[in-house]
C-alpha cells in the first residue's frame, strides 16, 4: 500500500461524538471512515485493486455441522447409574445426546465432516480456507491442538491454526478472534469451529452423574468471510478465573510435581473427570448471560425485542428459559437443541446456528444474538447482522 499511494491529497477529519447516543459508536465511526477511505483512493487510484484494502465487516457466510451416529437415551444412562429419565429431563431438558465411536469419530474428524457441509452450502472449496480458528476443550491430544488436525484433514498446506480453549464460550471466543483478523485486513475467509469429545472423560458411575448425564460430543462451524455489508457487529468477551475449580478438569495440568503428573505414578485418577459445582455455575450462569447479552444490545443501540433469534450455549434447558422470560421472548425467537445433544461444550452455539439455519429460522437482515457462559468461569455475546 505505502508504495502505491504516494503522498497524502486530502484529508478526512472525524469530530468526536462521545456523550451523544444518537450518534454511532466510535467502532462503527472508525469503519466508515475506513470504507469511505478506501471507496475514494479506490476512485483516484485506478492501479490499486479492491483486495489491497481490508473490507470492513465480517460475515458468516455458511454454517455446518457433524455429530456421532450413536445416540444415548436417558434410560440407557439409568441403567449404568443411578439416575432416571424424569430427573434428567426436570432438571435439564436432555432427553439424549450423542456419544462418540471410537471407531469413527475423532474432534478432528468431526469437524472435517462439519467443514465439507459448510463448504458445500456456500459453494466454495477447501482452498478458499486461509486460516482456522479452532475451539476445544478436547482436543485430540494433550498438544498439539486440533486446529493443525483439521489443517492436515483437509489438506490445507501450510495455513494457520489456532487453538481456542475457553470452554463453552469457545466458539464466541473463536468467532470474535476470526471476526479481527478480517477486519484487520489479514485473512478474507477463516473457519470458525467448536468441537468436543466429552464422553469418554465421563464418570459414568454414580459418582459422576451430575456431569454424566449433560455432556454430548459434537462439532460445528462457521464460515467467515470478508464482507462490505454488516454480519459479525460486536462480540463481549469476559472471564473470571476466581472460579477456575468449579468447573474444571485437572489433569494432565502442569500443576502437579514429577512424580505425581507421570501417568503410571499417578494417585489421584479422579483428576481427569470434569469436577462441576453444579449449583453454583447454575447461578452465575443465569445472572452472566444476562449481563452479556445486554451489553451486546447496548453496544449496538438495540431493544431486546430487536433480536430476531438467540442462540444460548446450550447447557441447561432451564438456564435458557429463564433467559427467555427475563428477555420476554417468544419460543421462535430462542433456538434449543439441548434435548437431542446435550451439552456438547464450544460446539453447541454452532451446532445449533447450523441447524437453525437449515430449518430456515435465521432470514437475510436478522438480528442474531449468541451468549455462553462456561468453565473459567468465561462468557461471551455477539450480535450477527444476517
Ligand atoms: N440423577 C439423579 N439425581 C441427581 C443427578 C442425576 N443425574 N445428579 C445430581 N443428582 C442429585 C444430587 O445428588 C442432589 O441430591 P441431594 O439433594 O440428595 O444431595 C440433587 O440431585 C440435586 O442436585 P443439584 O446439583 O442441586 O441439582 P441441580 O438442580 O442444580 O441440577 C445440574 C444439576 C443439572 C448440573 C445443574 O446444576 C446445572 O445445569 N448446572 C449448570 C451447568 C452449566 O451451565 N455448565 C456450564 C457449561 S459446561 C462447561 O463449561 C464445560
Amino acid at each position: 500500500m505505502r508504495e502505491k499511494q504516494g503522498k497524502i491529497d486530502f484529508a478526512i477529519l472525524c469530530m468526536p461524538c462521545a456523550g451523544d447516543p444518537t450518534l454511532r459508536t466510535l467502532p462503527e465511526t472508525v469503519q466508515s471512515i475506513a470504507s469511505l477511505l478506501s471507496a475514494t483512493f479506490l476512485t483516484f487510484a485506478p492501479a490499486l485493486s479492491k483486495n489491497d484494502f481490508p473490507m470492513p465487516y465480517s460475515k458468516i457466510v455458511a454454517l455446518g455441522h457433524h455429530v456421532p451416529e450413536t445416540v444415548i437415551t436417558n434410560q440407557y444412562l439409568s441403567t449404568l447409574m443411578d439416575t432416571s429419565d424424569e430427573w434428567i429431563i426436570e432438571r435439564t431438558g436432555i432427553r439424549e445426546r450423542r456419544w462418540m465411536d471410537p471407531a469413527k469419530d475423532t474432534v478432528a474428524n468431526m469437524a472435517a465432516k462439519a467443514t465439507r457441509m459448510a463448504l458445500k452450502r456456500a459453494n466454495l472449496t477447501e482452498k478458499d480456507i486461509e486460516f482456522i480458528v479452532f475451539a476445544t476443550i478436547t482436543p485430540d491430544y494433550f498438544f498439539p491442538g486440533s486446529g493443525v488436525l483439521l489443517q492436515r484433514e483437509l489438506g490445507l498446506e501450510g495455513i494457520g491454526a489456532l487453538d481456542i480453549r475457553n470452554a463453552c464460550s469457545g466458539f464466541i471466543y473463536a468467532l470474535s478472534t476470526a471476526d479481527q483478523f478480517i477486519k484487520s485486513g489479514m485473512y478474507k475467509t477463516i473457519l470458525v469451529v467448536g468441537a468436543e469429545i466429552q464422553s469418554t472423560a465421563l464418570d459414568i458411575t454414580d459418582r459422576g452423574r451430575n456431569t454424566a448425564v449433560i455432556f454430548g460430543d459434537g462439532a460445528g462451524v462457521a464460515i467467515l468471510q470478508a464482507s462490505d455489508k454488516p454480519g459479525v457487529m460486536s462480540t463481549h468477551l469476559h472471564s473470571d478465573g476466581r472460579f477456575a475449580e468449579e468447573l474444571y478438569v485437572k489433569d494432565p495440568g502442569s500443576s502437579r510435581p514429577h512424580n505425581e503428573r507421570q501417568a503410571d505414578q499417578i494417585l489421584d485418577t479422579t483428576g481427569y473427570k470434569v469436577h462441576m459445582n453444579g449449583n453454583m455455575v447454575f447461578k452465575h450462569a443465569v445472572v452472566r448471560f444476562m449481563e452479556v447479552i445486554n451489553e451486546a444490545l447496548t453496544a449496538n443501540h438495540l431493544k431486546k425485542e430487536d433480536i430476531n433469534l438467540l442462540v444460548p450455549h446450550q447447557a441447561n434447558l432451564r438456564i435458557s428459559q429463564y433467559i427467555q422470560e427475563k428477555l420476554a421472548l417468544r419460543e421462535d425467537q430462542v433456538f434449543n437443541n439441548i434435548m437431542r445433544y446435550g451439552n456438547t461444550t464450544a460446539a453447541s452455539i454452532p451446532i445449533a446456528m447450523s441447524e437453525a439455519w437449515a430449518e430456515g429460522r435465521v432470514k437475510e437482515n436478522d438480528v442474531i444474538c449468541l451468549a455462553a457462559f462456561g468453565s473459567g468461569f468465561t462468557w461471551a455475546s455477539a450480535i450477527i447482522r444476517w
